[in-house]
């Protein structure tokens, strides 16, 4: 019988680049939460393996080669038939593709009843699988292997907003100006609220966005989008971009503003959906 996981959005709320590592890859200091948006990966166990991409989002991609979701098959070990329904855009800062390979490894793992591939393996997919696999809010260090789940966090609201540019993470990495910048505070302090949240995070970073903004400066058109909303707390671009988020204390003003955002930039995405605990 065919199994279904979800693949939620997400979202860096702050991203620090304290590091480089000699492989060139880049230590980070982020807070790392999701969205409940984002794709759907339902298989059945079935020789040979295919995998077809579906949805509003599947368009230039192939279910070939190296599409992470068979990555993710082949580091199982398993052989399915794996449907991949694509909502969330490609290449724009929200782990899409990250969150595809975890789901494929929390459903393979189901369907088969085998164990889930250790750590280096699932790192080895990519620096947001590991995160994306452990599907809680977490702060996330090293190049994405350290994590610690975050205390509960308040109820909070986001709209993401993405303006149809794709954007490669290398190359954001390559244009970053300084890779030694300061890590979060050491110890985070209690959020009881959504404005708790949003003033904390606020005064943080996400290290990425001046390199995105100077390759793609319709970004600041985004996050001023998404600023102008009533009820937006803050907006920041989320990983490598370009999509920004707000993050709203109330879910009526989310997705009102979703919905005039979407009226004004027809050919953007948007999307509002809750933090999941
Ligand atoms: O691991 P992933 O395939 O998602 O990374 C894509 C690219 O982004 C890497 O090849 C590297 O250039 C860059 N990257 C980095 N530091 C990270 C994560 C990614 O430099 N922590």
């Amino acid at each position: 019988m065919a199994e279904t996981e979800f693949a939620p959005a997400k979202i860096n709320l702050c991203l620090h680049v304290t590091g480089r590592r000699a492989d060139g890859y880049h230590l980070l200091d982020s807070l790392v939460v999701f969205a409940g948006v984002g794709d759907q990966v339902s298989g059945t166990l079935a020789d040979p393996p295919s995998l077809s991409v579906e949805g509003p989002k599947a368009e230039g991609l192939t279910g070939e080669g190296d599409n992470l979701v068979l990555r993710a098959a082949r580091a199982m070990g398993v052989s399915a038939r794996i449907v991949l329904e694509k909502h969330l855009p490609v290449s724009s800062g929200i782990g899409g593709g990250s969150a595809d390979a975890a789901a494929t490894l929390r459903l393979l793992a189901r369907l088969s009843g085998r164990a889930l591939p250790e750590a280096a393996a699932v790192l080895a997919l990519g620096a947001d699988v590991p995160v994306c696999l452990a599907g809680r809010p977490a702060r996330m260090t090293g190049i994405g292997e350290g994590l610690a789940p975050l205390p509960p966090l308040p109820e909070v609201w986001l709209v993401l907003a993405n303006p149809g540019v794709a954007l490669s993470t290398p190359a954001i990495f390559r244009a970053l100006a300084r890779a030694d910048n300061a890590p979060l505070p050491r110890d985070l302090p209690r959020l009881r609220s959504a404005a708790d949240l949003a003033a904390f995070v606020m005064m943080q970073r996400n290290d990425l966005e001046p390199p995105a903004l100077a390759l793609e400066p319709v970004i600041g058109r985004v996050k001023a989008a998404l600023s102008a909303q009533a009820g937006c707390l803050m907006a920041r671009m989320s990983g490598s971009g370009a999509t920004c988020f707000g993050l709203f204390a109330d879910p009526l003003a989310a997705h009102a503003a979703a919905r005039a955002i979407r009226a004004a930039e027809p050919g953007w995405w948007v999307a509002d959906a809750p933090l999941l605990p």
